[in-house]
């Protein structure tokens, strides 16, 4: 029940349709406090379309509203206040989420249509990097959340495994490289020989040169390159898979830049074909100067493809297979002017669809307020972090429950979920200051403490010995102090949607700390067990609670730990 809605419909019909339901409810507010109600009208807008004073306005309008939702109306200045009734709406959102369950907050607005999402995406030969990081837990989100939406959710890790950067690494491996040291330990070593290539070409420009040439060698099929690249892709992509098990995420697609290889050809001929290929400085590139853009580079003078190329056979392909509704790329902010020329060129190249492709950028990870970088080897290795933060949340559970059983698999979901939570519950365009000890809090706004009020839920309903499920009179004189947690249970569906509408997990994350915060508090004043004629009333609340702040932290790829 959608209660900013509800009362949206009755000054419709109060106000004889002078303005529309949506433009109605977009004026309604949510007083600051509730001593103010629990929603306002102010009728400035109105006073313009009436000619007619505000407040005059506000009297008349109040005198006219009667509907059992509403037990109480109050006019102050400009504004009319609504008070609702309590016991009704308390009762209906109860049984609203008792009967949905874990349903409850959905919306069908996409037909399960498809929504590819490009995320995570890391580049091979490298450690996996913060900002990886954070690409992979906001687009994970994205997906559950398209998908609560109604949308089907395509999860594509267009892995970084072709461009010049593998010339550089094959030059230094041939240089310097020793295959047993990769064995043992691929990622830092293939590394330290980037590193190393990068350190050595600032006076030898020579190595520069080499690079580029067996990159060529590597588009042109030369079989000592693709046998090096493929060794080197391998073993990354095992490292890499260590990470997403520890996150609980998944893939429907690890397409990554050279899967698109052998369809760059035909982008090329399109380009031709519709005259937007110009030669500039030997290199092939499509002008975008009516868009105030820099031209987007598609061929090198010596052939070779780049970044922009697979990406933009990527998009095509994706179209083709997919056939999306909206096409997201979760990447962080310093690829915004590549994702404009992206999209620029597909609607040169007549896309109607490149308007539905959108790039959700993402701000920085500091450390000491300084970017978290992979280059200089001043490396933040994140499978270490996710392991230190399990770590941790193992000694936290060895100190408050050490009789708990599955200490691991719980250290795990609360270890990870922290850093989850820590990512999500910032605007996404925020940078992030990292730190341990405060994403471990289990006060504050934090994973944990989400998670430490679900299992504290579920902890009273098997101490009620109440049958989850079985029916509950959920009858009760007054709702005096359960109104917040149920006027916050009742908005659940509309974080949903703004969390959808703006891209935002982090509506869904703020969300869910404000009802476990509120929850608390009701906790901390009411004897829930006491055995009274509305102590099941009380369950069914908690019981409601407990499937909404699973159910969020679900939509942010956090589980919910029963116990912990
Ligand atoms: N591998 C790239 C990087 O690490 C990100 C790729 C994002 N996706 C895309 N379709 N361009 O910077």
């Amino acid at each position: 029940m959608n209660y900013k809605q509800e009362l949206a419909e009755i000054l419709f019909e109060v106000l004889g349709h002078e303005m529309n339901v949506k433009e109605l409810e977009m004026l309604i507010e949510k007083p600051k406090s509730q001593v103010h109600g629990d929603l306002a009208f102010p009728c400035f807008t109105l006073a313009k379309v009436k000619r007619k004073s505000p407040t005059v306005i506000a009297q008349e309008v109040s005198e006219k509203i009667e509907s059992p939702t509403i037990e109480k109306v109050e006019v102050v200045g400009a504004y009319i206040n609504f008070f609702l009734n309590k016991r009704m709406v308390s009762e209906a959102i109860i049984a609203e989420i008792m009967e949905q369950k874990e349903h409850y907050g959905a919306h069908n607005l996409g037909d399960n249509r498809n929504v590819t999402i490009d995320l995570s995406s890391p580049n091979i030969a490298k450690p996996f990097s913060m900002g990886h990081l954070r690409s992979t837990v906001i687009g994970n989100a994205l997906a559950f959340i398209v998908e609560k939406c109604g949308y089907k959710p395509i999860r594509i890790n267009h892995i970084g495994d072709w461009g010049t950067q593998f010339g550089k690494l094959i030059t230094a491996y041939k240089l310097w490289g020793d295959a047993e040291k990769v064995r043992q330990n691929p990622i830092k070593e293939l590394l330290t020989l980037y590193v190393k290539f990068h350190e050595e070409a600032e006076s030898d420009p020579a190595l520069v040169e080499q690079g580029r040439s067996w990159f060529k060698s590597l588009e042109d099929g030369d079989e000592e390159a693709i046998a090096l690249w493929e060794w080197f892709r391998d073993e990354s992509l095992q490292e890499f898979s260590r990470i997403y098990e520890l996150m609980n995420v998944q893939f429907d697609s690890f397409a990554g830049e050279a899967f698109y290889n052998d369809k760059m050809d035909r982008v090329v001929e399109l380009l031709e074909d519709k005259q937007l290929l110009v030669e500039s400085d030997q290199a092939q590139v499509v002008e975008l100067l009516e868009e105030e853009l820099p031209p987007c580079l598609i061929k090198k003078s010596d052939g070779a493809t780049l970044y922009a190329t697979r990406d933009l056979a990527a998009a095509l392909y994706r179209k083709e297979n997919y056939d999306f509704d909206l096409s997201l790329y979760v990447v962080g902010n310093e690829q915004s002017l590549h994702f404009k020329q992206l999209i620029a060129v597909l609607e040169k190249m007549g896309c109607q669809w490149a308007k539905n492709m959108i790039h959700i950028p993402f701000g920085m990870m500091l450390k000491d307020g300084k970017k978290m970088s992979t280059r200089k080897g001043k490396v933040v290795l994140l499978e270490e972090v996710l392991n230190e933060s399990i770590e941790m949340a193992k000694n936290n559970i060895e100190e408050k429950n050490p009789n708990l059983t599955n200490k691991d698999a719980v250290a795990k979901q609360v270890g990870v979920g922290a850093v989850m939570f820590h990512d999500l519950k910032n605007f996404r365009m925020n940078d992030i200051e990292f730190s341990l000890e405060e994403m471990l809090r289990f006060e504050g706004e934090t994973g944990p403490y989400v998670q430490y009020t679900y299992a504290r839920g579920c902890s009273i309903l098997r101490k009620a010995t109440w049958q989850t499920g079985s029916d509950l009179k959920i009858s009760s004189p007054s709702w005096e102090k359960e109104w917040k947690v149920v006027i916050l249970l009742s908005e659940f569906p509309n974080a949903v949607k703004r969390s959808f509408e703006q891209f935002d997990p982090s509506q869904i994350a703020k969300y869910i700390v404000d009802l476990a915060q509120a929850f608390n508090k009701y906790y901390a004043e009411v004897k829930i067990l006491e055995e009274n004629a509305e102590q099941q009333a009380r369950l069914a609340l908690v019981y409601s609670v407990t499937v909404v702040l699973k159910e969020g932290l679900r939509l942010l790829g956090i589980e919910a730990p029963e116990e912990m």
